[in-house]
């Protein structure tokens, strides 16, 4: 059971995108709770506003810290536990699988969702535990690293893949890239299902697809083949 909590000045956006699919059926099934504070409801003026111009100038506008405190405090009630409270930011440390499996085992989650050129740096000091990026790119605000998030996480927490959807087995386990997979017709545009995957022997099956995940993290993703433990077998087949 995971509780994820997103302070965010769109919350439709981050439940109509979770509450559907294979996300969706896990708040159905109670795995997990999926709640959206919308930051603007703690504003401290008669406009609505939660953000003003930056002390010392230049462009933009910051979130007055105020606010977000606010509405951190309101997804606290909601928690039994202290949660971790993850800034979604360019500056933080880059989302991976490693970090995706270790938050599905915290129990209450506080995604913070910033917009404008950022939130005031007081409340980010005081209640802020984990800085994550999911990638060197900007984005207008955090709802979309939120999502991408909860998303990987919940994949990692038991009970919200089925079996046949487990995540076992695929990609990034052991570092290695997924081998490619194949359904019905056994042809298609002329291109043939690998003859090994039709002929039923397992053994050469499971030899096939674990070649097939060295050759492809070789070539796309030297980074991670630094990292894969090669059995015997394996440095035997890659100098072949
Ligand atoms: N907010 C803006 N850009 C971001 C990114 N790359 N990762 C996480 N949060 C962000």
């Amino acid at each position: 059971m995971i509780n994820f909590h997103v302070l965010t000045l769109f919350p439709e956006m981050v439940l109509n995108a979770l509450n559907t699919s294979i996300i969706g059926r896990a708040v159905s099934n109670n795995i997990i709770t999926l709640c959206a504070t919308d930051i603007r409801d703690f504003s401290e003026n008669k406009h609505l506003r939660v953000d003003d111009y930056p002390y010392g100038g230049g462009a933009g506008m910051v979130m007055q810290p105020g606010p977000v405190y606010k509405a951190y405090e309101h997804a606290l009630s909601y928690m039994k536990s202290a949660p971790r409270v993850i800034y979604l930011t360019p500056q933080g440390k880059t989302f991976d699988q490693n970090m995706a499996r270790e938050f599905a085992l915290s129990g209450d989650l506080i995604f913070l969702c910033g917009h404008y050129e950022g939130i005031d740096e007081r409340v980010l000091e005081e209640i802020v535990t984990d800085n994550v990026s999911i990638g060197d790119y900007v984005l207008t605000g955090g709802e979309l690293a939120a999502m991408v998030m909860i998303d990987a996480i919940s994949r990692m927490v038991p009970g919200v893949l089925s079996n046949d959807e487990s995540g076992e087995f695929e990609t990034f386990h052991d570092n290695l890239l997924e081998y490619p997979q194949y359904t019905r017709p056994e042809e298609f545009h002329g291109r043939k299902v690998p003859a090994v995957l039709l002929s039923g022997h397992h053994a050469n099956i499971e030899k096939w697809r674990r070649q097939q995940s060295l050759l492809r993290t070789k070539k796309a993703r030297p980074d991670l083949f630094a990292r894969v433990k090669l059995s015997d077998e394996d440095n035997e087949f890659l100098k072949s």
